[in-house]
């Protein structure tokens, strides 16, 4: 991982750079648009792509509408110096905390689902391949009762069996408060793999593989492919999973960085200081496209943790939703310094019709934020999307809308 680009940062501001950007052989198309009262240029080009293969193996675990690591490492690069302070109030699987660290920055994090916290403070503090492998050969198993029988579906009983083991285990070091970074990534790695398509997962052959499918689906899917589960060993499977999110090299240093993770609502992060952040990247629940609970509810069984009813925000209606980003507004300009900077990506939801940027625009004029200018990322290729047997320019993402803020300097 390279360190971070001086020339890029000291080169110009944002709206030079993006309407002089040609990495892709395309020039930056410009418009100008009246929102609030403000004029926004707004740039379109293919900023980053999903051809590029320069991701760190780190960043290889699913989670529902994560964005690529090259999103926020633009800006990372462009507004910040090694050591400054990137924050991501919707964290998901940590893209931005992940890629931030890489890139010698200190980090906070924070989602209003525990599981995000489980995702992404094992990343931040990786053990060694060796360690975790000293690991799966030291912790014991007996035979542990299956506690879900409905899961079987899902797995062979003997690795239901692993499942629960792990579980009990991961249960019983926290009570004895022996619990350490290497059971911190064993947990990951195991709720990445609880289920997907291949045989690197615990379970029999289902899809989407980072949506978990229901039980009922499932026995669908069963009946279908006329597929019974068969015995997968748990601890083959993390000990390769580990060695490929590790195989990378990791910078310097990497793991001594001291990250901070909350698992409160973004509105409200009273534990983070005033003016302490220099850039935040994030992106936040697109309205109702996604129900993170529903889609995380096995990993959320696995981890043990739960989301107290409505306070994963998932708002059909646009008033709602956007009272709620105005509100994290106010609260991203408390924490972040003099002059800091907000990258805030909204997807292309209902094909296109609803502008959401502009919306979020409006929000975040409301909350005395700056607007820079509006930035739009095109691709012609979203490997995710096909994935999801989503048709690209039809459905779904496939552009990434991002809303460039400032806080003035005071
Ligand atoms: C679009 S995802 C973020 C994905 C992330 N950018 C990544 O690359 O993994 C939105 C996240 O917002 C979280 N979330 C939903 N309601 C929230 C709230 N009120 N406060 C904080 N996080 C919330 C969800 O749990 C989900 O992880």
């Amino acid at each position: 991982m390279k360190t971070l680009d001086r020339d890029l940062l000291h080169h110009g501001d944002i709206h030079w750079q993006l309407r002089s950007f040609f990495e892709f052989n395309r020039f930056t198309g410009t418009e100008i648009r009246e929102i609030a009262q403000v004029s926004v240029p707004v740039y379109e080009n293919e900023f980053w792509t999903s051809k590029q293969r320069d991701c760190h193996s780190l960043h290889e675990i699913s989670y529902r509408a994560c964005y690529k690591p090259q999103l926020p490492d633009f800006f990372i690069q462009r507004f910040c110096e090694a050591g400054d302070v990137v924050y991501d109030p919707f964290m998901g699987r940590g893209t931005t905390l992940v890629q931030a660290q890489l890139r010698g920055c200190s980090v906070i994090g924070n989602d209003i689902n525990a599981l995000s916290s489980i995702l992404v403070g094992a990343r931040l503090a990786p053990p060694t391949p060796s360690d975790v492998e000293d690991r799966l050969q030291t912790v014991k198993q007996s035979a542990r009762p299956v506690l879900r029988e409905d899961l079987l579906v899902f797995f062979h009983d003997k690795t239901l069996a692993e499942i629960c083991g792990w579980k009990e285990y991961f249960a019983d070091r926290k009570q004895q408060g022996t619990f350490d970074n290497v059971d911190a990534w064993i947990q990951m790695v195991c709720s990445n793999r609880l289920t997907g398509h291949s045989r690197g997962f615990f379970s029999v052959y289902t899809l989407p593989p980072n949506q978990a499918a229901s039980v009922n689906s499932q026995d669908r899917i069963n009946q279908k492919r006329g597929q019974r589960p068969e015995y997968r060993d748990t601890r083959a499977l993390v000990l390769r999973k580990t060695r490929s999110l590790l195989a990378d090299p990791l910078p310097r240093g990497y793991s001594r960085l001291k990250a901070v993770l909350h698992c409160s609502s973004a509105d409200d992060t009273p534990a983070i200081a005033t003016s302490s952040v220099r850039l935040i990247v994030t992106s936040p629940p697109f309205l109702d496209t996604v129900d993170y609970e529903q889609d995380n509810w096995m990993r959320m069984w696995f981890c043990d943790v739960s989301v107290n009813r409505g306070a994963l925000w998932h708002y059909r209606n646009l008033d709602d939703w956007l009272a709620k980003m105005t509100a994290c507004f106010h609260e991203f300009r408390r924490v972040l310094q003099d002059d800091g900077a907000i990258a805030f990506e909204v997807g292309e939801i209902r094909k296109g019709v609803l502008r959401l940027e502009n919306e979020v625009m409006k929000a975040a004029i409301e909350a005395n934020l700056i607007p820079e200018c509006v930035m739009i990322n095109s691709q012609s290729f979203t490997k995710t999307a096909n994935c999801w047997g989503v048709k690209n320019n039809q459905h779904g993402t496939n552009t990434n809308r991002i809303v460039i803020l400032r806080k003035r300097k005071q």
